[in-house]
């Protein structure tokens, strides 16, 4: 029998970290490739990095050395999360954003498309967002919806989707496409709204929040998202698009109102920490927001925690890992970056 093998791509961070997590406790063996850029953490693999069914690698996505890595493990899946993920660095510099989310798609592709002849069982999971379908003003975006990406990120993400889509459809590749709404839990750098937020109510320091905070968001525990990636994997039809959302949508004000109330409860809250109005992200989407009746009907699945638990475990989770915040690779986690030069 084969050996139920994954790579996860982009393994050191957020989402990449909490997927492992998740495949060892399901059996899975896990081998990790990552090139460790500043948006992962150690910190992230700590709990299982002496799992033996858990092994990490140090490589870009964009190496030939993906393809000998491919054929020495034989993987049965491939779960590519690899990619530069910070809409305000993509606005002052978005050339690394093709480099390793399209170029380096790219390159998985090329190698997947002669590994998977054989290996025919091996399937490829494409972990995208719903930030390729641009602003949802009212509704919600299902599968078929148009692609209107607003930022150089979300631009280079529908790019690699489109990609990953053609070269199922030309080379008959084994590959399904994810798109997911915004996620939050434990391992999320700190440049992102929510651990931004949780860091500088725990060490007494304004709440920036851009424009007047009514952009809304779809917001997810990472975990759902996580279990729904390896239903999809298992059971999920090749060459299908599958949208992963809570269809509960917040505005940023909203959060950081949630996220004060939460640390009123747990901790003392010092006299800085209140919201401050910054100035708006050039091109900042109002609204995303998904349509996932899709996996729901057919792959029955559903999102489990809900939005005041899973806001109450994450602030917890970072209140328990103080740690987490001084492991990063990254001086000046929590600077704003991103307004147009
Ligand atoms: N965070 C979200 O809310 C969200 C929502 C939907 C989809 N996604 C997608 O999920 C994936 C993971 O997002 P995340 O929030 O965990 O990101 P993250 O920034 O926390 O982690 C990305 C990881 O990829 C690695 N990486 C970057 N470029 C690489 C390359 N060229 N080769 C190898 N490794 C590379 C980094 O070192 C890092 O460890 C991304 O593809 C992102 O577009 C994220």
């Amino acid at each position: 029998m084969t050996k139920k093998l994954i790579i996860v791509t982009g393994g050191l961070g957020f989402i990449g970290s909490n997927l492992i997590e998740l495949l060892l406790k399901r059996n899975y063996y896990v081998v990790n490739i990552d090139k460790v850029s500043y948006s992962s953490n150690f910190y992230n693999t700590k709990e299982f990095k002496d799992n033996k069914r858990y092994k990490f690698i140090k490589c870009d996505i964009n190496s030939k050395k993906v393809e000998s890595i491919f054929n020495k493990h034989k993987p049965i899946g491939i779960f590519n999360l690899a990619a530069e993920t910070h809409v305000d660095r993509s606005i002052d510099g978005p050339k690394i954003f093709i480099t390793s989310n399209i170029l380096g798609v790219f390159n998985i592709l090329e190698i997947f498309k002669k590994y998977y002849k054989k290996n025919l069982r091996s399937k490829l999971i494409h972990i995208s967002t719903d930030e390729v379908y641009g602003d949802i003003l009212t509704g919600r975006s299902d599968e078929n919806y148009s692609y209107r990406p607003s930022s150089p990120y979300a631009a280079s993400k529908a790019s690699s989707d489109h990609l990953v889509s053609s070269y199922v459809r030309t080379y008959g590749i084994p590959a399904i496409i994810t798109n997911c709404s915004n996620n939050y839990g434990p391992k999320q750098h700190p440049e992102k709204l929510i651990p931004k937020l949780i860091h500088n109510i725990i060490s007494n320091k304004k709440l920036p929040i851009y424009g007047k905070g009514t952009n809304s968001r779809e917001w997810i525990y990472v975990k759902d998202h996580c279990e729904a990636l390896i239903k999809i994997f298992e059971k999920g039809k090749i060459g299908n698009f599958y949208n992963i959302g809570s269809n509960k949508n917040k505005t940023n004000l909203e959060i950081c109102k949630g996220l004060i109330n939460i640390g009123k409860k747990n901790i003392k809250i010092g006299t800085n920490v209140k919201i401050e109005f910054v100035k708006d992200r050039p091109g900042h989407d109002i609204r995303y927001a998904l349509n996932s009746k899709k996996i729901i009907k057919e792959l029955n699945w559903k999102p489990k925690k809900s939005f005041s638990q899973g806001m109450e475990a994450t602030f917890n989770w970072y209140l328990n890992n103080l740690n987490y915040y001084t492991s990063l690779n990254t001086k000046n986690a929590t600077k704003r970056v991103g307004l147009k030069k």
